[in-house]
């Protein structure tokens, strides 16, 4: 994963919780790096998930909300670095359709070793999309975080269901997302 993808779990856990926590996290045994993380590194994902899970324990908050939180909170974060990439999108669902093959594609240019998920849509009407994302790693939840997210950008009110169909070597979550604004 992407050092800028810790880096800015970091910032959110100080800001959201406290110094101290970070460094809690930061003492983890078994990260890859021994707690050193920069935004222009590469690091395995399984550093992210040993970090969410000692979050947890830190702070007595499940695995599953925090992932969402800060997926919901990184999609502000990336969308502010990179407005370009929303132009053109008047509404969540147009932008949610534009990431597999507009949006990931240009963060590939950008960051050539960035390891991103799939994702296809089937649009059921005009406010109602079906998304399904596949990956090698298992960050659903960060994906509904970031489709929140992005739903908070454009301030409109969503209703999303998902369920996962996960294998050994592939995770995979259908997102029925209906836009209620
Ligand atoms: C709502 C829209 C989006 C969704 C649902 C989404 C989904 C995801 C997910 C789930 C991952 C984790 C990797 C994996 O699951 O295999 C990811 C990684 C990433 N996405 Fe997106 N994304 C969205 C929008 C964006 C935007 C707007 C940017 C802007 C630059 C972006 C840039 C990235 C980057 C840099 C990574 C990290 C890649 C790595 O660590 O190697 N995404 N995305």
């Amino acid at each position: 994963m992407l050092g800028i993808v810790y880096t800015e779990f970091m910032d959110m856990v100080k800001d959201r919780f406290s110094e101290e926590v970070l460094d809690d996290l930061l003492d983890a045994p078994g990260l890859s790096t021994e707690g050193a993380f920069t935004s222009v590194g590469y690091y395995t994902h399984t550093d992210m998930i040993k970090l969410v899970v000692t979050l947890s324990q830190v702070t007595d908050i499940p695995v599953d909300t925090l992932v969402e939180v800060f997926g919901e909170h990184l999609f502000g974060v990336l969308i502010s670095k990179y407005p370009t990439l929303a132009e053109g999108k008047s509404n969540t669902i147009e932008m949610l359709e534009s990431v597999d093959g507009t949006i990931h594609i240009e963060v590939m240019k950008l960051y050539p070793n960035a390891e991103l998920p799939s994702f296809t849509c089937q649009r059921l009407g005009e406010n109602h999309l079906l998304m399904q994302y596949r990956s090698k790693r298992p960050f659903s939840l960060l994906a509904l975080g970031l489709i929140k997210g992005c739903a908070k950008y454009y301030g409109e009110t969503l209703e999303i269901s998902h369920e996962s169909f996960d294998t050994e070597s592939m995770f995979e979550t259908h997102f029925d997302i209906r836009n209620l604004s």
